[in-house]
């Protein structure tokens, strides 16, 4: 079984509660024309998830003292990117995947146009959020969150990685050009959420990038356990399509390394990923028992 202390389940619970209640308030509901849209949208986001990177923004954000509804709106924004990157990734022309978070994909549910609408809304909603003065009173700030989330979520962040992880199927990629496929298509977003906390808190250049720095590691692991649930995992416990990166003869760290090897280096990387919060003193507790739970999960 995953280790999972009382303390760090209790805040991931409340991380899942506080985003879930913001992002109910923020989608938009209505019984005009196009509220198909809307319910897909709703759909895709009010879906059980892990809800990591809000925990992430959460977690991040307490250190520097940020207020709850600051930190929730930042989060709810990470979210809406996130689960836009995966209406999108499960489309038949990507991973042609019909179950997500043990239910059946937006597609499938809705149809292919109305799945591409709710992940264009989806995205563009978060920017909506995070320029909204509700999110930080200081401009610059909010200027700041946008900025790095539209990096990590485009060319050279996640939209670049899945870029390369359609090339994966069809071309022999080494360690190397793996490594930077996952850091593009994962490792920026769990980036960024790690980031929200310090530019909301308005951290020192040194807590800055030492988040960074973990989260660099953590997302690397975190997408390697992913890959090997993809081919470990049954469908019951990950609540998703699993078999999907062998079917598409990708190359992933588990078909290069082999299951045993590719765990191992995610949980180095997850160690060394909690080497870096040394310098907040204990007060990063949530974000060290974090990196220990995304190498022991199961879903
Ligand atoms: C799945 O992400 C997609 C990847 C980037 C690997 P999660 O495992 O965080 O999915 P949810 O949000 O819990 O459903
Ligand atoms: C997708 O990676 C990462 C995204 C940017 C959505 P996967 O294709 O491996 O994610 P799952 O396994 O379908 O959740
Ligand atoms: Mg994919
Ligand atoms: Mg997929
Ligand atoms: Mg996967």
């Amino acid at each position: 079984m995953p280790s999972i202390s009382p303390s760090l389940a209790a805040a991931m619970a409340d991380a899942v509660k506080a985003v879930g209640d913001t992002l109910e308030r923020i989608l938009p509901k209505s019984d005009y024309p196009e509220s198909k849209l809307f319910e897909s949208m709703r759909y895709s986001a009010l879906n059980g998830g892990k809800r990591l990177r809000p925990f992430l923004v959460m977690s991040s954000a307490r250190i520097f003292g940020v207020a709850d509804e600051c930190a929730q709106r930042a989060a709810a924004a990470v979210e809406c990117v996130h689960c836009y990157s995966l209406v999108h990734d499960d489309l038949p022309a990507m991973d042609n995947s019909d179950l997500r978070r043990g239910n059946p994909t937006v597609h499938k549910k809705f149809d292919e146009a109305t799945a591409i609408l709710a992940g264009d809304a989806l995205l563009t909603l978060a920017f909506e959020i995070l320029a909204d003065p509700r999110t930080h009173e200081d401009p610059q700030v909010r200027c700041k969150l946008i900025a790095a989330l539209a990096r990590a979520a485009g060319a050279n962040g996640m939209v670049g990685g899945q870029m390369l992880d359609l090339i994966a199927e069809t071309t022999q990629l080494d360690i190397g050009a793996i490594t930077r496929l996952q850091r593009m298509k994962t490792g920026e977003l769990i980036a960024f959420s790690a980031e929200a906390g310090a530019i909301l808190g308005k951290a020192s250049l040194q807590h800055h990038n030492a988040l960074r720095a973990y989260a660099h590691d953590l997302g690397l692991a975190f997408q390697i356990i992913d890959d090997l649930l993809d081919a470990e995992g049954t469908e019951e416990e990950t609540g998703k399509s699993v078999g999907r990166d062998a079917k598409a003869g990708k190359a992933t760290f588990v078909t290069i390394l082999g299951a045993e090897r590719a765990r191992n280096q995610a949980g180095l990387l997850s160690e060394q990923a909690i080497q870096h919060l040394s310098v907040f003193d204990g007060r990063a507790k949530h974000l060290e028992d974090v990196a220990r739970f995304v190498v022991d999960r199961r879903n």
